[in-house]
């Protein structure tokens, strides 16, 4: 079966050894029936873990009532899928426009920006990573995955993340956004520094710019709040959202604050499958079950677990907030991840050699995270 996928798929990503067939919460089943502690949240996307079911549940009836139609139509499903992530991200007044992945609602974003503002340049902090479509890359802050970026013009600029003072210099009459993760992620888990988003908010609004928060990782109660911008007291004017917003379900999202909506008209933004109806139905399923669970509280108690129970003479520190936590080691992450991919837990790597990641689900209990503490004193 691998064999066969390296046949006919191209070869652009790196892949754990094994064929994946089924999961269920915070785990995950090989062909053979292996399971498999899963940290690593199917890349930050199963926050309610894996086929939970009333998503499950909300997609199968949707599927039986109507897989698409495109926005040309009006649509219960979707108006409510709305209403629910507005309110989840308690904005009221705010909107909401639909997409399809993270990179595009960086890009739907930003256009917004440059729309509203009529400026043409966006301001972002190095060590950023917001998608690979030719804005969003634009944006992105590590050099790696700039590569491929062959041409596109590039009216952004980047900064320190953390720092004001650049930020304040780069925010000219020109710029019509600043966006940034609030807590980068693929850096390897770095915090903001205290007072820096509520400051850059700040900024912002006296530059007349457009404060972006991508929360396409942070969002949906990872952080120990519903929302990154609530875990930091911070009122964006954007915020972009995807992964686990509808489960699983291919979706992205940006909730734009009412002042911004006012001056946007039809045509300003577009996408054939955005907001259809499968996407919708997993959206609201999803988004009503963390609401009505308070799921969000689970990250910060699941935090305080592994800060505690976590130990090793490797381990230097613990970063990050809720359910993005980075473990700075004093040896390549790589050797842990691999020690823990041998008692079937998957975890995830960074770009700093030395950080693992972990983006676990929120269902995970008390065993689970001993599972992991036991399995790191072993390593050696
Ligand atoms: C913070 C952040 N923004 C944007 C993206 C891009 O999302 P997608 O892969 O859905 O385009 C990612 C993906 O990892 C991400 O972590």
């Amino acid at each position: 079966m691998m064999s066969h996928e390296d046949r006919f798929v191209l070869p652009t990503y790196g892949r754990f050894p094994f064929v994946l067939k089924g999961g269920k919460g915070h785990f995950v089943f090989d062909e053979d029936g292996g399971r498999y502690l899963d940290l690593y949240g199917g890349h930050a996307v199963a926050l309610l873990g894996h086929c939970p079911k009333p998503v499950v549940d909300a997609v199968r009836g949707q599927a039986d009532t109507l897989l698409f139609y495109s926005n040309l139509v009006y649509s219960q499903v979707r108006s409510r899928a709305a209403e629910a992530l507005v309110r989840f991200c308690r904005r009221p007044g705010a909107q909401v426009f639909f997409c399809n992945s993270g990179t595009e609602a960086n890009e739907a974003a930003m256009r917004v920006a440059r729309l509203v503002t009529g400026r043409p340049k966006v301001v972002s902090t190095y060590g950023s990573f917001h998608g690979r479509t030719a804005g969003s890359l634009a944006a992105t802050g590590i050099a790696k995955y700039k590569h491929a970026m062959t041409g596109a013009a590039s009216d952004t600029v980047h900064v320190r993340f953390g720092d004001l003072k650049a930020a304040k210099a780069a925010l000219t009459k020109e710029a019509a956004a600043f966006i940034l993760e609030p807590v980068q992620s693929m850096s390897g888990v770095i915090m903001p520094p205290k007072g820096y988003l509520k400051g850059l908010e700040k900024l912002c609004r006296k530059a007349g710019a457009v404060l972006i928060f991508d929360e396409v990782q942070t969002g949906l109660g990872r952080l120990g709040a519903p929302t990154a911008a609530q875990a930091f007291h911070a009122a964006p004017g954007i915020q972009t959202f995807a992964k686990a917003l509808a489960s699983g379900v291919p979706c992205g999202a940006i909730v734009i604050a009412p002042e911004l909506v006012r001056k946007l008209e039809p045509g300003a933004l577009g996408s054939t499958f955005g907001g259809g109806p499968l996407a919708a139905a997993a959206v609201e399923a999803t988004v009503k079950t963390l609401l009505k669970g308070r799921l969000w509280t689970q990250a910060r108690r699941l935090e305080a677990l592994f800060r505690e129970r976590l130990k090793s003479p490797f381990l230097k520190e613990i970063r990050g907030k809720g359910l993005l936590l980075g473990l700075v080691l004093d040896r390549p992450a790589r050797e842990l991840r691999d020690h823990l991919l041998e008692r079937r837990i998957l975890t995830g790597l960074s770009e700093d050699p030395n950080v693992l990641r972990l983006l676990p689900p929120l269902t995970l209990g008390e065993a689970e995270v001993d599972e992991l503490a036991a399995a790191v004193k072993s390593f050696k």
